[in-house]
């Protein structure tokens, strides 16, 4: 560790989450503790439906961003889908403040590239619209482009557009705005992005959230029994699932 972070912890006050709130049962919150940050990156891994979503929809909404994403200085609201977790969420910030920000959630890039035309900053971001270049292209022109350092980033999916080689740029690019003094909270379901060096990896599961190694979270184990034999896997699954 070598710069203090913006973000220092997340906590929920579960008992005050009504009981007929979808968000109650939610295995992320069900089994939530305190969690704190020690790293300057904190990765959420996990499967589908656990909520990582929403736990960083919240964190990313009660520090201030527009829960559709973009930098703090966002507000438009295509549709109105956030939970109401945020409303529970307690958290503690670190003594300084981020010279940068951004909420960045794959979802609905679509709807703040946009907005990022009707504001006319497309300069911010390089200087061409992000809807005239590819979806990949388009991540990577906010990645580069748009964050510069001493920020705190919030990135949902941020894969979901990459090849294999731009998420290993990614990968650097986190490197390096880290160097400068910056803090990701991230959820993803890249097995790159996972081998960040500097990284807290959290993994959600149906009982609680548990701290992994790289090498330990099942993401890892999935795709490493997969490339072992991928002929083999896939007759596995293939005939396991032949009723289909
Ligand atoms: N408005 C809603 N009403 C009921 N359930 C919802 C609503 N929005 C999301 N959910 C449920 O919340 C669960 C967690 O979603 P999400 O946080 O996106 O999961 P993850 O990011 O871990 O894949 C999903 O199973 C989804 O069905
Ligand atoms: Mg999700």
């Amino acid at each position: 560790m070598t710069h203090e972070l913006y973000l220092k912890s997340v906590d929920i006050n579960k008992h005050d989450i009504p009981h007929s709130d979808y968000i109650y049962d939610l295995p992320i919150v069900k089994n939530f503790s305190k969690i704190n940050f020690e790293f300057p990156i904190t990765i959420f891994v996990g499967e589908n439906g656990l909520g990582k979503s929403t736990l960083i929809e919240a964190i990313a909404t009660k520090y201030g961003f527009n829960a559709e994403g973009g930098s703090r200085n966002f507000n438009f609201h295509t549709r109105r889908t956030e939970s109401d977790l945020n409303e529970y969420t307690k958290l503690i910030r670190g003594p300084y403040m981020p010279r940068d920000g951004y909420f960045f959630r794959s979802e609905s890039m679509y709807n703040v590239a946009s907005n990022i035309d009707d504001l006319g900053i497309s300069d911010a971001y390089g200087g061409k619209s992000l809807h005239n270049q590819s979806h990949g292209e388009s991540f990577l022109s906010i990645f580069f482009k748009r964050f510069f350092g001493n920020g705190l980033y919030i990135l949902d999916e941020p894969e979901a557009a990459l090849s294999p080689v731009s998420q290993m740029s990614l990968l650097i690019r986190i490197n390096e705005l880290v160097k400068k003094n910056s803090q990701f909270i991230i959820a993803t379901h890249s097995p790159i992005l996972l081998a960040c060096p500097n990284a807290q990896i959290l993994e959600i599961t149906e009982s609680g959230i548990i701290e992994k190694s790289y090498q330990d979270t099942e993401h890892f184990r999935v795709m490493e029994n997969f490339f072992k034999d991928p002929k083999a896997t896939v007759s596995r699954l293939l005939e396991t699932n032949s009723d289909l």
